[in-house]
């Protein structure tokens, strides 16, 4: 069972997840339009690892007997410099979700919640994983730097990248 500050403080989660998931959605408009679909596609991906991080709180409050309350969601950015600008952003957006994923655990232990703690672990290791990729393809962007080849390289990699629901054991 889930205390009304957990419940509300959960449902604000749902919607930092699907602003997440709108703003990548929004970087990967802006990369199709600059013709780099390959970095539209990793967004795209991203699009839809944030909206089922949205789908697992979800089905949490559910099944704790909470109730979902869906709030507006945020108006995105809709224009960014450069590649490199993009994920910058979305470090620095990453950042802020894990302080969030952090505060939540906090107000788990406060409360004695077991079980949201046990929930939200997943959430402080896929942060753990995010900020890497992040800080990774940014490495990879301050080398390439103005090279157009470089960036084309980066591109068709960034291509393959596939969505990979989270596993049933992972939900
Ligand atoms: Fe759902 Fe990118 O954290």
């Amino acid at each position: 069972m889930l205390s009304e500050t957990m419940m509300e403080r959960l449902n604000e989660q749902i919607n930092n997840e699907i602003y997440s998931a709108y703003l990548y959605m929004s970087m990967s408009a802006c990369s199709t339009y600059t013709g780099l679909k390959g970095f539209a596609n990793w967004f795209m991906v991203q699009y839809q690892e944030e909206m089922s991080h949205a789908m697992k709180i979800y089905d949490y409050i559910n099944d704790q007997g909470g109730q979902v309350l869906l709030a507006a969601i945020k108006e995105p950015a809709t224009e960014f410099e450069s590649q490199l600008d993009m994920f910058e952003k979305t470090l620095t957006h990453e950042r802020f979700i894990t302080g969030c994923i952090n505060d939540l655990v906090d107000l788990a232990i406060a409360e004695k919640d077991h079980a949201t703690n046990i929930f939200l672990q997943w959430f402080i290791t896929e942060q753990i994983e995010e900020e890497g990729n992040d800080n990774d393809i940014i490495t990879r962007l301050k080398i390439v730097g103005e090279d157009g080849n470089g960036l084309l390289m980066l591109d068709r990699e960034l291509a393959a990248r596939v969505f990979a629901p989270p596993a049933a054991s992972d939900t």
